[in-house]
């Protein structure tokens, strides 16, 4: 692993997302093109850091960040010369790391950002105490990488849009008018849902034509519509204009919707259904598997978003399998996200396994359903939305 980062204290104000600071350390050093070499980063409190700073510098007291290059770079010898993998050691005191954000009225995350960032650069032979021309050269390579990572986070929270399916599915075990999923919208709405996602499914299981028609009068936050790319739901989705369609494979008997499209295999069909769809000014989001060849010719032939399928990762049975689940979702949304293609996730996320996934910055909204409807059960519709939003909140604010 690149970056290994240990740490031997947390702010209890301001938990560290260990994996989310990895991937962030290990964007800057891709950006420095030092993406292949290892570096161990270390957390830890002033006391700590106080020891390190005296055993190794002969200085009293915390200092924020100390660097320890496992070899020393010079002019006649630079670094990118050496023949190794390894970068060094950056030592990191979160007590003066929060000190620092505080009086410099930075957002801590930023605060921590930087420091990684000027660890690396020392790593790399930078030195802002050789001299004022070097102060400044390191100053503007901070400032660069820095600003470069706060255009590619994505400048909006990830949203949740809450799939009613379920509702209609018990209103249509009675056959009768209620629970209605149009009521359940609107509950979620004003619970703090960014959107509404429904399936209207071929053999109308769940959803009737008469939710679709209501719901796009009366959801006030986006409509996503998810269904095949059949030329019946084209052109119900061309009479309607939801806010966004989502194109997902159905086949009959299934329970839900098991496996992403296949993209590749039917590329002339969805292509097809993009550009119809498109003319209506609707835009398209195609379902996918945590596959980067589907995500690239979703991208080729015009698709506005993918949802990535989350499904294997939330059914995965073993921690291993869940890593490894994960690891290919981190990199299919990265890539969507490279390629300009907005980025949604869904499928199986519950209240123990969604933090991860919203903490993902390249993706702008979670599609979930069952779970949420099925609390909804126990504790009301508004207090599993407002439950679900928290979880959402919180990843995205650990760093
Ligand atoms: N996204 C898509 C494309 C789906 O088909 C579904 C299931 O209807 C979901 C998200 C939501 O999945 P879940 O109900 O498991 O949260």
């Amino acid at each position: 692993m690149p970056v290994d980062i240990s740490a031997h204290y947390t702010l209890p104000s301001y938990p560290v997302n260990i994996e989310k600071l990895r991937r962030r350390a290990q964007w800057f050093m891709d950006r420095l093109e030092v993406g292949e070499q290892t570096v161990s980063i270390l957390l830890t409190d002033d006391a700590e850091m106080s020891s390190f700073n005296s055993q190794y510098r002969g200085k009293e007291g915390p200092t924020n960040v100390l660097s320890f290059p496992l070899f020393e770079a010079t002019e006649e010898f630079p670094f990118s010369d050496l023949p190794i993998d390894e970068l060094g050691d950056i030592i990191i005191s979160l007590d003066t790391a929060l000190r620092e954000a505080l009086e410099l009225g930075q957002p801590f995350p930023y605060r921590l950002n930087w420091l990684i960032v000027h660890g690396l650069l020392h790593l790399l032979g930078m030195d802002h105490e050789r001299g004022e021309q070097e102060a400044l050269e390191m100053y503007d390579k901070e400032q660069e990488l820095l600003t470069r990572f706060e255009h590619y986070r994505r400048n909006q929270m990830t949203h949740l849009a809450i799939n009613v399916d379920h509702i209609a599915t018990i209103r249509q075990a009675r056959g009768t008018t209620e629970p209605d999923p149009v009521t359940a919208a609107a509950m979620c709405e004003l619970a703090g849902a960014e959107g509404i996602v429904i399936h209207l499914r071929e053999d109308r299981r769940h959803i009737q034509d008469r939710d679709v028609h209501i719901l796009r009068k009366t959801i006030k936050t986006k409509m996503n519509l998810e269904m095949g790319a059949t030329e019946e739901m084209i052109a119900i989705a061309q009479e309607v204009i939801p806010d966004l369609v989502t194109l997902v494979p159905e086949k009959r008997q299934e329970l839900t919707t098991e496996g992403g499209l296949d993209v590749i295999g039917q590329k002339q069909k969805i292509a097809e259904a993009i550009k119809n769809l498109g003319e209506k000014g609707i835009p398209v989001s195609l379902f996918v598997d945590p596959d980067l060849e589907q995500i690239r010719v979703s991208h080729e032939i015009g698709a506005t978003f993918v949802e990535i399928h989350t499904g294997r990762y939330c059914d995965a049975e073993t921690e291993d399998e869940q890593e490894q689940e994960y690891n290919l979702i981190v990199d299919a949304a990265n890539e969507a996200y490279q390629l300009g293609l907005r980025v949604n996730a869904g499928h199986g996320l519950d209240y123990r396994n969604t933090a991860r996934i919203a903490a993902l910055e390249t993706i702008e909204e979670l599609s979930i359903g069952h779970s949420v409807i099925s609390r909804a059960a126990y504790v009301g519709i508004d207090q599993a939305v407002r439950e679900m939003l928290d979880i959402i909140r919180q990843a995205q604010n650990s760093l």
